[in-house]
């Protein structure tokens, strides 16, 4: 689909159909939507008088337009009232329009920018996530049916933003820019989530990987079993022990900042392509939706594509430690002892708890090349998701500072997360009786033991780890979310590193 800039009136847009607006509440609308209703002789007027169009966020009331303006159709969207009205709002109601005109078959559509005029919201910003709406909530993931969906209308061929403004051109044209960029990425993590573990496995996660680095200007390097060995990565490769898939170990380089060589963010993602349980092994009801586990690596890997086109003033190295976590016979065994790269060692009390494993590894590496801050994103724990349900991931940090720069890049991005605390207490729950630490930690507070646990391997490097098995895929459609992988936190982590270039 090509979205694009067009400049002019929303009236003369050569379209199937085109988008406006209207803040509940609103009787006699301003804007583009007041000249598509002058144009239509107060029709959209007569249909607010008749209570037919409120305003209500979520509300699509499409309207024909009889000849009267080129357009054919017009979709009036609610965007709710005016006080709630922020990008949120703008990705939402972008998408659900999106979608609603894809079913209705229209392939030719056009829309004002939501929310850069009446709204109040800045231009950039407001077509930065009209973009992201109707990207995203346009994705879906159908590489794996033999027809073409029958029943859900074509595609749309081009969807035309409208903007009347003229001061406001070049900014819209560099929000849609900066949108599509991150849709791409967004839609990258959710195509490497969606994958079945029979198309995701460590060797086709490091090749989709080198693709990526490859088209663009990343440095790319794979370190595999006998390099993962030399280096004394037996945390990662006790997970492994289980599978015949040999593991990976990713690492993209970005060289934002080639002065300040020294000085590289390490961001962090689980990479288990499928997540059986290993010995300790899951019960099968649902079991497939650990095809998803590596959604933490596929979502670092997908924030360096777009950070390699937005290209910020900063250095950042990905690492994604890749593997199965399955029952083979070389399979690591509960109670078995584990020693990682910097020499801890181990108890494996439940061979479930594997995320963990792999990034003890992951952040013993990140730290003996020096790697500062530190940001690790997993499927780590279905505990996160008791904790906080559907609706937010959990932020761990032993940094308030950098924790903040996480937390004010997920207000800008509308990907929600919530601090957790990391309190000494929490720590007594993985003391091993036969090992330095143990990789679980019971029942009571899952999410913190298992980030306690990765904070030992952090150490005193300022750290933050996003416990994303609360969000990393729906299933339900709502906004720009489509069912299956979300592909949260790209946006989120595109905008930290961005955060983190502009801090001196
Ligand atoms: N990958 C799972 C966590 C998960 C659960 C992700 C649900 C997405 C949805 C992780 O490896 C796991 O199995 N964690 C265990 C830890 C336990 C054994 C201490 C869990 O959460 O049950
Ligand atoms: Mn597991
Ligand atoms: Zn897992």
């Amino acid at each position: 689909m090509e979205l694009r800039l067009v400049h002019g009136s929303i009236i003369d847009v050569e379209a199937d159909c085109i988008v406006v607006n209207l803040f509940e509440g609103v009787a006699d609308p301003g804007g583009a939507t007041g000249a598509v209703d002058h144009a239509l002789d107060g029709y959209v007027r007569q249909l607010i008088s008749d209570g037919e169009i409120k305003g209500k966020r979520g509300e699509l009331t499409l309207v024909h337009t009889h000849g009267r303006i080129t357009p054919k159709r017009v979709l009036v969207t609610g965007l709710g009232k005016r006080d709630q009205f922020n990008l949120t709002s703008v990705r939402t109601v972008s998408a659900e329009a999106a979608r609603y005109l894809r079913r209705k078959g229209f392939s030719r559509v056009a829309s004002i920018v939501h929310g850069a005029g009446i709204g109040g919201l800045e231009p950039e910003e407001a077509a930065q996530a009209l973009a992201e709406g109707v990207l995203l909530g346009l994705y879906r993931f159908r590489r794996h049916f033999s027809k073409q969906d029958e029943d859900g209308g074509g595609e749309i061929d081009a969807f035309l933003v409208v903007e009347q403004n003229q001061t406001h051109a070049a900014s819209v044209e560099r929000g849609l820019d900066r949108g599509r960029i991150i849709s791409e990425a967004t839609a990258l993590a959710r195509d490497l989530v969606n994958e079945p573990g029979n198309y995701m496995t460590p060797t086709i996660l490091a090749e989709r990987a080198h693709a990526v680095a490859d088209a663009h200007g990343l440095e790319y390097t794979c370190f595999e079993r006998p390099q993962m060995e030399e280096m004394g990565m037996g945390a990662l490769l006790g997970v492994a022990s289980g599978s015949h898939q040999p593991p990976t170990f990713i690492i993209l380089h970005y060289k934002g900042n080639p002065d300040n060589a020294e000085s590289t963010v390490g961001l962090l993602g689980k990479g288990i392509t499928f997540d059986s349980g290993g010995i300790s092994i899951k019960p099968s009801a649902n079991m497939s939706a650990m095809k998803g586990d590596m959604a933490g690596g596929a979502s670092v890997i997908a924030a360096m594509q777009a950070i390699a086109q937005l290209k910020p003033a900063i250095n950042v190295t990905a690492l994604i430690p890749a593997t199965e976590n399955l029952p083979g016979g070389g399979a690591t065994k509960p109670g078995d002892i584990l020693v990682a790269m910097n020499k801890k060692t181990i108890e494996v009390e439940n061979t479930d708890a594997e995320g963990r494993l792999i990034l003890a590894d992951a952040l013993a590496y990140a730290n003996s090349i020096g790697l500062s801050p530190l940001i690790d994103v997993a499927t780590l724990t279905g505990a996160i998701r008791v904790a906080l349900g559907t609706v937010a991931m959990g932020l761990f940090a032993n940094d308030d500072t950098l924790a903040e720069h996480v937390l004010a890049a997920g207000e800008q991005s509308g990907e929600k997360m919530w601090r957790m605390p990391l309190w000494d207490e929490y720590k007594e729950q993985n003391k091993s009786s036969v090992a330095d630490i143990k990789n679980t930690g019971g029942r009571d507070a899952g999410a913190i033991t298992a980030a306690q646990f990765l904070h030992e391997f952090a150490g005193d490097t300022p750290w933050v780890h996003l416990d994303i098995a609360s969000v990393s895929s729906s299933s339900t459609e709502k906004g720009w979310q489509v069912k299956g992988a979300t592909g949260q936190p790209v946006r989120t982590l595109v905008n930290v590193i961005e955060a983190l270039s502009h801090r001196s």
